[in-house]
């Protein structure tokens, strides 16, 4: 397994199957894909891109850290999850998120990925709220030491 930076193009093809089921590809396209201090990493198994995730400089309100990053777009094909794929993407990318002086990361996580995120460090923060046609998500955020 390799972990690689990749564009946001690459990862379209996984949001759509794991995040967009069924929705068209341009669902699969969020604001910021291209931004300079976005970037995006993609877990290769055998040469095939099998898990990614995105990283946008972008501000919660409800953190008073000064400079944060927020997850999206985290998915690992069917086949290949359960493997520390995921997990692995994120030990990548917390020293990069460092480096770019930020201090916390936070994602509007899925009610069903919240057992992943509190593995790998998250804590959740308030209420389940709804994201329209997508469903129940909890704010999560991990403090990048
Ligand atoms: C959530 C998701 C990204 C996790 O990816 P993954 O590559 O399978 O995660 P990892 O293998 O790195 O998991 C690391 C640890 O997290 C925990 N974990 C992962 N998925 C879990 C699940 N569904 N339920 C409970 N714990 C889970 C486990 O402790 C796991 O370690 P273990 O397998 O040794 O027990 C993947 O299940 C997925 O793509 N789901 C569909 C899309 C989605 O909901 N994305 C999140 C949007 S907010």
């Amino acid at each position: 397994m390799e972990v690689k930076r990749i564009s946001a193009n690459d990862t379209y093809q996984i949001r759509q199957m794991m995040l967009r089921q069924g929705k068209p590809i341009t669902s699969c396209h969020f604001d910021s894909d291209e931004d300079e201090q976005t970037f995006h990493l993609g877990a290769f198994t055998d040469g095939k891109l099998v898990s990614v995730a995105s990283f946008f400089f972008k501000n919660n309100n409800s953190f008073e850290i000064e400079n944060q990053y927020q997850l999206r777009g985290m998915a690992t094909l069917e086949n290949f999850q359960r493997k520390g794929l995921s997990r692995e993407l994120l030990n990548v990318a917390f020293p990069v998120i460092k480096q770019n002086f930020c201090d916390l990361l936070w994602c509007n996580a899925r009610i069903e990925a919240r057992p992943f995120y509190e593995t790998v460090g998250f804590k959740a923060v308030g209420e389940v709220f709804e994201i329209e046609g997508v469903g129940p998500h909890i704010l999560m955020q991990k403090e990048i030491s």
